[in-house]
């Protein structure tokens, strides 16, 4: 799979005290235009996918190269997350937190959830879609390195 070149993104969901809560994904692809909708793959070994249960209702946030460490970061759980990132969000009018300054923001009910293996596979319909992307360089994963398509 590391042979895979992929798009990076952030899945952002609430705790629930409703705060919102951010996990690395390269695990994401597009499943139909008609209706829009994506699916996504949640390890049942993350905080990301209790909330997912919960809420049924996901961020999608597309990075651009410059959030290469936001990448990192939100690819640990919160205990073990090293160094102070700036990082901000913006709440949609579904209360589904944006992760600020990433390139496509996707807000998504869960309409469909196939549980394989250690994984579940969500199927989310887009309710929302918010592009940033003029000019962006999507942050890429390739070979279990972060890849800058725009340098290298
Ligand atoms: C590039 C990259 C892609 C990842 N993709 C996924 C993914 O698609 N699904 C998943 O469950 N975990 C994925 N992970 C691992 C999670 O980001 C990691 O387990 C994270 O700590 C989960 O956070 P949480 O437990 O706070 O929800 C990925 C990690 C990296 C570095």
């Amino acid at each position: 799979m590391s042979k895979f070149a992929t798009g990076v993104t952030v899945i952002t969901t609430l705790d629930p005290s409703g705060n919102p809560h951010a996990m690395t994904a390269n695990a994401f692809t597009s499943v139909c235009l008609d209706p829009p909708t994506l699916l996504v793959c949640v390890a049942h070994n993350t905080i990301t996918y209790g909330y997912v249960e919960a809420r049924r209702r996901i961020g999608v946030n597309v990075l651009r190269e410059e959030q290469e460490e936001l990448g990192m970061y939100f690819a640990r759980r919160p205990e073990h997350r090293e160094g102070n990132p700036e990082y901000s969000y913006t709440f949609d009018a579904r209360n589904v937190p944006e992760l600020d300054g990433s390139m496509v923001f996707f807000d998504c009910e869960i309409v469909g959830a196939h549980v394989y293996g250690d994984h579940t596979i969500y199927v989310g319909e887009v309710r929302e879609m918010k592009r940033s992307d003029e000019g962006a360089v999507p942050l890429m994963f390739y070979d279990s390195h972060w890849y800058h398509p725009g340098h290298e």
